[in-house]
């Protein structure tokens, strides 16, 4: 079973400067709350209660303001501060000690999934006990991603922004590792474009025939947040939603009450901390028959 997550939130934003100049990316607003509650909200759903946030040096700060120890979500948060970023790999070398002789999973900061059965899926990849496991969504441009190419229900090929076509499944910024991660991750070397790549490692598993994949399928959305515009597109989806339906994306206050983590008066001290405003009007709603 898996227990443990880290959320990769380093990396300097720098195709949305000068958006990013000051703040960090994963704190600037996607709808109503910062993008960071996404991730953190599918690790949650997926019942992982202590939670490593790697993040920029001196941007520890900032975090501390809005998640300062995971406390009042019935969790557990920690931090590491990541000098410059060295690719994704680099989180399970930045948290060795974090992971100790546990399995883990990552998420990428970035990374906004949505729908249907997700929870369901998520509680059963952290069962995972041996290998490792990502999840694949159909994208209309697989070569911005890291891209599988699948036969039989097998991984066949995996590569880093294909430049020619092999498929059209992106891997998305979510992924389930065995304790060897730790070992493997540090034995890879930097890529042409000087970073550790996932992909590197997770051939790594495919070669052992160890590497498993799920899908989110049609009725589900794994949305980019890398550019401006798909930021802003993100953004409105959510929007979009949350209006028509009157239930949030994301709200991890909910999602911890939902798995009795916290009770009634854990909510009350978050409408406290966020202060008025319509995110509290929402908490109280959701005590309000309880
Ligand atoms: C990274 C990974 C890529 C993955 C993507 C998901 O890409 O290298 O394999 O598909 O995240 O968001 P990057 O954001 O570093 O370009």
């Amino acid at each position: 079973m898996i227990k443990k997550g880290i959320i990769l939130a380093g990396g300097k934003g720098t195709r949305m400067s000068p958006l990013t100049k000051a703040v960090n990316k994963q704190l600037l607003p996607i709808y109503d709350k910062p993008l960071i509650f996404y991730p953190l909200s599918i690790l949650m759903l997926a019942n992982i209660r202590d939670i490593l946030i790697v993040v920029n040096k001196g941007q520890l700060d900032q975090y501390k303001k809005i998640l300062p120890d995971g406390k009042r979500l019935g969790i557990k948060i920690s931090y590491i501060e990541q000098d410059k970023p060295r690719g994704l790999p680099d989180a399970f070398i930045l948290g060795e000690k974090f992971i100790g002789k546990n399995n883990v999973s990552l998420i990428l900061g970035d990374n906004f999934f949505y729908g249907q059965y997700l929870s369901e899926r998520l509680k059963d990849s952290v069962k995972l006990s041996k290998g490792a496991k990502v999840f694949l969504h159909r994208v209309s441009h697989p070569e911005r991603y890291g891209v599988a190419k699948v036969k039989n229900n097998k991984i066949t090929i995996i590569k880093e922004k294909p430049k020619k076509y092999i498929s059209d499944l992106a891997i998305t910024g979510l992924y389930f590792f065995d304790n060897r991660v730790v070992k493997l991750a540090k034995k890879l070397k930097p890529s042409k474009r000087g970073e550790l790549e996932i992909v590197d490692l997770l051939n790594k598993y495919k070669r052992v025939n160890k590497l498993s994949a799920d899908y989110i399928g049609r009725g589900g959305s794994w949305l980019d947040t890398g550019s401006i515009s798909d930021f802003y597109k993100t953004s409105d989806f959510v929007s979009v939603i949350e209006n028509r339906q009157g239930f949030k994306i994301a709200c991890i206050e909910e999602i911890a009450l939902n798995n009795k983590w916290i009770k009634r008066k854990d909510i009350i001290k978050s409408i406290k901390f966020y202060g008025k405003c319509e995110y509290s009007n929402y908490l109280k709603k959701l005590i309000k028959h309880r």
